[in-house]
């Protein structure tokens, strides 16, 4: 029989090849700060084996205060879970530790460097130069569709749709290849990718519900909860690769309050699944609930969840009482359809991770 999570992670082992030198870990800016804890951007010289002498930009993480042994606690049981979890690219994978100035209080966790923050701040200062390709109806336009030249974006559009982002655009973007001021979607997206300018395609929501669901799948074939499953928690690094992080440290401490704020003063209350509200309990498919809430925040664009609704007993209640979430304008209606699965009031019917990322690949395969 499985132990509670935290048992079992108390039993894990730490494994010295993990230990870096804390010499060779330069901190320098703050990139995030929650309730108990803090994450930097630093120099790591000669972590890559190969590299000796080159330092890799990391993100460390430590507590807030050396002197908070609660919060301390929590960042080795994240410590361990991070080791006994292996590595996926989908995941904010581990690369070492420092652990010996742990008796005062100092514990360094380093894991990978994301460059362009978390979804929920990277969706909403880029709204404005989004480009939908989904219908009224709900519905993903062709890809032959899309080439048509009716759907070229023209330089004024861009800069319509946002002036600061088009700015950029427009000193940056290839030349223009029909000299009518118009360049097609292909080379848009193609110089996206390329570049990452600020211009998110329905394609890239489709791409980063894909590997959120497969970092997700792996989690869950390690037995391991998120527990905090939210687009904050979700890192863009490059060439459009998605990364779940902050996995392991949540749950247990907002254990005690439901109501707790998170770091940028967000209530998770509305990423948590009916039964935890309810009953504290948690799963991996209570963290399907949240990707499904996950789904919501990205095709809005960032957007905060149950627009307009307090928190407290009444959401609470709503929700009891079977109340969900629409489908935000911008989402293909499989996307839609997806998020109502994931909130079934019963765990057992919500698809699982590994089917929700096969369901996900198929939609893909179909629109390309
Ligand atoms: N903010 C929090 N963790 C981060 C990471 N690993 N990379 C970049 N920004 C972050």
């Amino acid at each position: 029989p499985l132990l509670p999570m935290e048992d079992q992670t108390e039993m894990l082992p730490y494994d010295q090849r993990w230990e870096f030198p804390r010499y060779r870990l330069k901190l320098g800016t703050q990139l995030g700060v929650g309730c108990f804890g803090r994450v930097v951007k630093a120099k790591a010289v000669g972590m890559n084996k190969n590299s000796n002498g080159t330092a890799r930009t990391v993100a460390v993480k430590m507590v807030k205060s050396q002197t908070n042994s609660a919060a301390l606690e929590a960042l080795v049981r994240e410590l361990k879970i991070l080791i006994h979890l292996g590595s996926h690219l989908n995941v904010v994978n581990l690369l070492g530790a420092c652990t010996k100035e742990m008796h005062k209080g100092e514990l360094l966790v380093i894991v990978e460097y994301c460059r362009f923050g978390n979804l929920q701040t990277y969706l909403s200062s880029h709204r404005g130069s989004f480009v939908n390709l989904v219908d009224e109806f709900g519905n993903i336009r062709s890809q032959s569709e899309t080439e048509e030249k009716e759907n070229a974006l023209s330089l004024q559009e861009m800069c319509d749709r946002d002036p600061t982002a088009s700015t950029f655009c427009l000193d940056l973007l290839p030349t223009d290849p029909t000299g009518r001021g118009e360049i097609g979607l292909e080379s848009i997206c193609q110089y996206q990718r390329d570049a990452a300018l600020p211009c998110i395609t329905t394609h890239d929501l489709i791409s980063w519900s894909f590997q959120i669901a497969s970092g997700m799948d792996y989690l869950a074939s390690k037995k391991v909860l998120h527990g905090d499953l939210a687009a904050r928690n979700v890192l863009l690094a490059d060439a459009g690769v998605v990364k779940v992080a902050d996995f392991g440290m949540a749950k247990r401490l907002y254990y005690d309050g439901k109501y707790e704020k998170t770091s940028q003063g967000l209530l998770p209350v509305k990423w948590m699944a009916i039964e935890s509200l309810t009953d504290r309990v948690f799963s991996s498919q209570s963290d399907v609930w949240s990707f499904g809430v996950v789904l919501w925040e990205m095709f809005s664009l960032g957007k905060v969840p149950y627009p307009g609704m307090e928190i407290g007993h009444l959401l609470v209640k709503e929700i009891q009482n079977g109340y969900r979430m629409e489908r935000p304008i911008n989402a293909p209606n499989f996307f839609g359809e997806t998020m109502a699965r994931c909130w079934k009031a019963d765990p057992n019917e919500r698809p699982t991770f590994r089917q929700l990322k096969d369901a996900i690949c198929s939609q893909m395969e179909s629109c390309i």
